[in-house]
């Protein structure tokens, strides 16, 4: 028996419902991919980059790992970035951290997890960053606060990578946003910290 096959099943009836609606999607797809988005997110099952904007496959070009961190030697994270501003010019960029992300929350934890530890080492510099925000807060509201800031950091990182500071260069008109999706309703929320061009604008 086919391992997994309600899922296989459940992509059957998906492709199929897709095809109903617009017989040729799949077929005009698979010709070219033209996305505006590049959408850098936290793995977290909960936070699905395409079904929160409600975009069909094609729409958003996507980089997800825990806590949503750009780190600025990260070769993986940098290639996606590089491959959606100079090959698919996506318009824009999108940091999405979400609240009481898992991975935010353990980098305030002095216990050990193991290998991730040495990942959420640079959450825990956002936090040293920011440490006279979040002296006040405690438990949640600190948490969450933390996931905000990691979002805004994660956003001057891109800004600040070759990348994107070479597309301002060219005249490009890219923009780097920062937004945070809130778990318990499903709700976005725009952070305020849009970027855009070399002087780094703050536009809505
Ligand atoms: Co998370």
């Amino acid at each position: 028996m086919k391992k997994l096959k309600h899922l296989f099943e459940r992509n059957q009836k998906w492709a199929n419902d897709i095809k109903e609606e617009t017989p040729d999607f799949f077929t005009q797809l698979s010709k070219q991919q033209a996305p505006d988005y590049l959408w850098i997110g936290c793995s977290d099952s909960r936070v699905p980059a395409n079904q929160l904007v409600a975009l069909p496959p094609g729409e958003i070009f996507v980089h997800r790992n825990i806590a949503n961190v750009v780190v600025h030697s990260d070769l993986n994270c940098l290639s996606v970035i590089q491959y959606a501003v100079e090959v698919l010019k996506v318009k824009h960029i999108i940091i999405c951290g979400h609240y009481g992300c898992g991975g935010v929350k353990a980098s305030m934890e002095d216990k050990e997890h193991g290998l991730i530890d040495n990942w959420l080492r640079h959450i825990k510099d956002v936090g040293r960053f920011h440490s006279f925000k979040l002296k006040d807060l405690q438990g949640e509201e600190k948490v969450d606060r933390l996931c905000e800031l990691n979002v805004i950091e994660q956003v001057n990182n891109v800004c600040e990578t070759t990348i994107v500071q070479n597309a301002w260069k060219a005249g490009s008109d890219l923009s780097v946003h920062g937004w945070i999706y809130d778990i318990k309703d499903g709700t976005l929320r725009d952070l305020g910290t849009c970027m855009v061009g070399e002087d780094r604008l703050l536009v809505d």
